[in-house]
């Protein structure tokens, strides 16, 4: 036996909850038929390949940080909790312009949250969920009370403007949700995970500019994702029948679809609710989830108390997802 002193944990909650949703994206919209005017490229074909009808992109001087700041305030406000009350922010994100200084303590600050704990967070486009899982864990465990989770792009400085592999599919904007104590747990846990040996499939070519083998990164998201979101349900004690709502990563209609075909062979219901957000907000990588989510509650298509299955994947490769309870 030593005689060092016990430490002492804060008392955790039992379960964890998503409070609040919101959301923020730029003004611009951008049209296929406008993309077709500056690459060879089509209104018909991305329709047909991708599912985009058109995107938001910001304009130069409109940064990640902004957007970020617009919807976690919109997430605070949805979920009626002030600032002050906040403790922890976590902004997964790959877009940042610098890595010196993050973007979390900057957008906390300018929220008006009082010396929160505040980080970046790269998973790439599983960010969100990731970040998710942390905030859900953090509240579980005593170290935070309320946590928000901002994921938030600017692609289009990341992306070459006339790639037609990437420009088409790429955009810019921000989601975030207010993560909270709660008797019952209403936030499932994280099954996550990464296939590192794939690294070379998505990264930025020169430092500069996206590349991804896009053929390859579908055949990898249409067969490795579904069991990913499947695991979430397991380990959240669910059944794919009792999923309301499926939001996986917007990055290619084709492969939400998929993804849904293939949980509906396990069993999920043919009334799930399938998220289509990118047909509008094309692929904002880490914000694509909340984008989507709060899209979809103001629509009247997830409505509060709803199982919620989300399941995001991309560059790393990393993936991760969970089920929680909308609000
Ligand atoms: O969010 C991060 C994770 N990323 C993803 O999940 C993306 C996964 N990949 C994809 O979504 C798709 O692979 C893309 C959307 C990137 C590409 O779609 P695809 O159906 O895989 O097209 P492809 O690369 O196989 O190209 C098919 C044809 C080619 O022409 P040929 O060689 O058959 O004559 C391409 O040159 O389509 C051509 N093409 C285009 N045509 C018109 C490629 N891009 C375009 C374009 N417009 N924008």
């Amino acid at each position: 036996m030593t005689d060092r002193p016990a430490l002492s944990l804060n008392p955790g909650s039992r379960g964890s909850r998503v409070l609040g949703i919101g959301s923020a994206q730029p003004e611009k919209i951008v049209t296929n038929d406008d993309l077709s005017q500056i690459m060879d490229t089509s209104d018909e074909w991305i329709q047909a390949r991708v599912g985009i009808v058109e995107r938001r992109f910001a304009e130069k001087d409109e940064l990640l940080t902004d957007f970020a700041v617009a919807a976690g305030k919109a997430a605070l406000e949805d979920a009626g909790v002030d600032p002050s009350e906040v403790d922890t922010v976590i902004l997964p994100n790959c877009t940042m312009p610098t890595l010196i200084p993050n973007a979390a303590a900057q957008v906390a600050a300018r929220i008006g949250i009082p010396s929160p704990g505040a980080f970046d967070l790269n998973a790439a486009c599983a960010g969100f969920c990731y970040g998710l899982g942390v905030a859900s864990d953090l509240i579980r465990a005593g170290s935070a009370k309320k946590v928000l989770v901002i994921g938030a792009e600017k692609l289009t400085d990341s992306v070459d403007p006339v790639d037609r592999a990437n420009a088409i599919i790429f955009a810019d904007g921000a989601g975030a949700a207010v993560v909270g104590a709660s008797d019952e747990p209403e936030i499932g846990p994280v099954s996550w995970g990464s296939a590192g040996d794939l690294v070379d499939l998505i990264y930025m070519r020169d430092q500069k500019y996206i590349y991804q083998e896009g053929q390859s990164v579908f055949r990898w998201a249409t067969t490795q994702i579904a069991p990913i979101a499947l695991r979430a349900l397991e380990v959240a004690g669910l059944k794919p029948s009792d999923v309301d709502v499926l939001i996986p990563h917007q990055a290619n209609l084709r492969i939400v679809e998929a993804i849904a075909k293939k949980l509906r062979a396990g069993g999920a219901r043919d009334d799930m609710v399938v998220a289509d957000d990118i047909k509008y907000s094309g692929n904002t990588s880490s914000a694509s989830i909340p984008l989507a989510l709060d899209h979809m509650r103001k629509a009247g298509t997830a409505k509060p108390g709803d199982v919620v299955l989300a399941v995001g994947f991309g560059a790393g490769l990393s993936y991760a997802g969970q089920a929680f309870i909308c609000p």
